[in-house]
């Protein structure tokens, strides 16, 4: 998500600062800000890149030995002037930059209101800023006692560094759930927020801990966690070259993501599921639940992997909601005068929020009455701004072309909508409501175990990797995943694949199986489980090779493949969340051995502004 960086030494600061920032802009891009001391503190900060944030400081000739700076991924509040950071707290006595999602922010705000302090921004951050400064006057605390009360009362993640006003000699830093790294160096230090701006000045680096804070002079460390126990720093010496950081040690940003996924759905739910699993609260849909429950058909628009999360939300909304779903591709729904009715619901999905044919879309559904729901990863892009309510996937920035964290988040957000949905309309009970809550939760897990078949995806694609075609199959939930997998594949190795319902291989597919066809079975235990036996029966009747993905500990179909993947066991819901992930990294080996662009395929485009 956003990217921090914070220096305190003899050198000029808004140089490293600048410098850092753009080293960090991969990780979010919608605003920029910075903030100096040199006897006083002074602030810049504005929406969009940071090139425009140099240009603005290029006008000024302040400077100091002391600053920090961020580059913003909204999540609370759109990208403007006001919610870029750093945010200053309402007395202006602390300064802070922070990286993360404060969950209880509403709550402690209300506190921070009815107490007569105004809030100028949409942000958490803010709340923070003002819930320390707070602290700092009514108890008369120094700023380290301050920012430890605060943190205390804080639940959420944050990457923290703060600068108070009245103790310029320092930067203080705080890490629970979002990373930060001190840089050390002979007579500076810095704090980032991952190593890539600090590996130029030195190679000794401290990570910090959840629940650590840090006092950080140009000459002095001091690490405690936030029950006032000194740590021992550890330091250590990091040997990566600059450019291979952003990938945080993977060679691509695909497998970088692909890896983030337990990371990225526990975020997609993070502070809206209830802690005894009683309830799913979406905030931005709020307003829209009633209308949801009560709408007679539901229209889901979106393309290429988002089209195929949307496909399995139409299984979602109709077993859990029971009201009628249609799937359309953004370009023909939007070029074929649809029928609409007042009641309709329309839900857009784009993890770039900016795909054209879906927000052209997003404006002829409102146009004809109906109400326009977003399930978007980039928070204040055109889609959000278009539609009536929406959802985030809090996924962080993607940035290989092949989706693969917007798609499992996209399919979290989706199921989470058709569980409020079928609880609020009674077709589903509060006990099996809680089951289904409850298996979310443990899904960052499974995911992780899941991606531990890693290395057998690797030894598999070197059989596979020179393969002209490839069939992938699957049944009900199984289905949008196998077209997902053969989507993966085509992106990005540039071998034909097919996804494809497998009862329906019967009428056309089958023709094409023989000894040399791959056929990718996606057969995790499920209704469907008895039914696809029989197709992977077909296949190898033709002599076909079967590459099934099965449900931990499955024997039948085991037997029966050529080559197999595991996934852990899981609720039919969850199953497509899980089995995309050995074909994300089947098509990821493929493409590497093929020697081909992985995260810039030839043709593509992240976002597709264009229709
Ligand atoms: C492009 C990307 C795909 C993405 C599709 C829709 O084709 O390469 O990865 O699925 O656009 O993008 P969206 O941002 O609307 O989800």
């Amino acid at each position: 998500m956003c990217g921090i960086i914070g220096y305190i030494g003899s050198k000029p600061a808004r140089e490293i600062i600048i410098n850092g920032l753009k080293r960090l802009e991969y990780r979010g891009y919608d605003s920029a800000g910075l903030a100096l001391v040199n006897g006083e503190t002074k602030i810049f900060k504005c929406k969009g890149r940071v090139r425009d944030l140099e240009e603005m400081v290029s006008k000024s000739s302040f400077n100091g030995t002391i600053g920090m700076g961020h580059t913003r991924w909204a999540t609370h509040g759109e990208p403007n002037e006001l919610n870029a950071h750093p945010q200053v707290s309402f007395k202006g006595n602390f300064i802070v930059v922070h990286n993360g999602i404060i969950e209880n922010y509403a709550t402690l705000k209300k506190h921070l209101q009815g107490r007569g302090i105004v809030f100028t921004s949409q942000t958490d951050t803010e709340v923070l800023a003002n819930l320390i400064e707070h602290m700092y006057i009514e108890g008369d605390l120094t700023a380290e006692q301050a920012i430890t009360l605060a943190l205390n009362r804080v639940e959420g993640a944050y990457g923290l560094v703060i600068i108070c006003s009245k103790e310029p000699d320092k930067l203080f830093a705080a890490k629970k759930g979002s990373p930060l790294v001190i840089g050390v160096g002979e007579g500076e230090n810095f704090i980032a927020s991952d190593a890539t701006p600090i590996v130029e000045y030195t190679q000794r680096v401290i990570y910090l801990n959840d629940d650590d804070l840090a006092i950080i002079r140009k000459d002095e460390l001091i690490l405690k966690t936030l029950k006032n126990e000194q740590i021992k720093p550890e330091v250590k010496k990091i040997d990566l070259k600059l450019g291979e950081i952003d990938k945080e040690g993977f060679d691509h940003f695909m497998l970088k993501e692909i890896f983030e996924q337990p990371r990225a759905i526990h975020d997609t739910f993070r502070g809206r599921v209830l802690p005894d699993h009683s309830g799913i609260m979406l905030g931005g849909l709020h307003d829209v639940l009633e209308t949801m429950s009560q709408s007679e058909r539901i229209i889901i628009i979106a393309c290429g992997t988002s089209w195929h999360a949307g496909l399995l939300g139409e299984y979602f909304f109709e077993e859990y909601t029971r009201i009628p779903v249609e799937v359309e591709y953004a370009s023909e729904f939007r070029y074929r005068n649809p029928i609409i009715k007042k009641g309709d619901i329309v839900i857009a999905i784009s993890q770039s929020g900016e795909t054209a044919d879906t927000l052209a879309a997003v404006k002829l559904a409102r146009q004809k009455g109906a109400k326009v729901i977003g399930i978007c990863n980039v928070v204040g892009s055109s889609i959000p701004r278009e539609t009536d309510a929406g959802v985030y996937t809090h996924a962080g920035p993607e940035i290989g072309v092949a989706s693969t964290k917007a798609f499992t988040t996209q399919v979290t957000v989706l199921a989470m909508m058709a569980f409020e949905l079928g609880h609020l309309k009674g077709i589903i009970s509060d006990s099996y409501y809680k089951e289904l809550i409850t298996e979310l939760v443990s899904i960052p897990g499974k995911i992780e175990k899941a991606l531990g078949v890693n290395e057998q995806a690797k030894e598999l694609s070197k059989i596979f990797r020179d393969c002209h075609n490839a069939l992938y199959l699957g049944r009900g939930y199984l289905f949008p995943v196998a077209l997902e997998g053969a989507l993966k594949l085509k992106e990005i190795s540039y071998i034909h694949a097919e996804g494809y319902p497998a009862a329906e291989m019967k009428h056309g597919p089958i023709a094409l199986i023989d000894e040399n066809m791959p056929v990718v079975v996606v057969a995790t235990k499920d209704d469907t489980y008895e039914k696809i036996i029989n197709n992977i029966q077909e296949i190898k009747a033709r002599k076909g090779k079967v590459i099934a993905i099965v449900t931990e500990g499955d024997e039948i179909i085991s037997k029966m493949a050529d080559y197999v993947l595991e996934v852990p066991e899981t609720l039919a819901a969850f199953s497509g969340i899980l089995a995309v992930i050995p074909l994300q990294l089947l098509s990821y080996h493929i493409a590497v051995l093929r020697g081909c662009n992985v995260d810039q395929p030839r043709n593509l485009a992240k976002s597709v502004t264009v229709e």
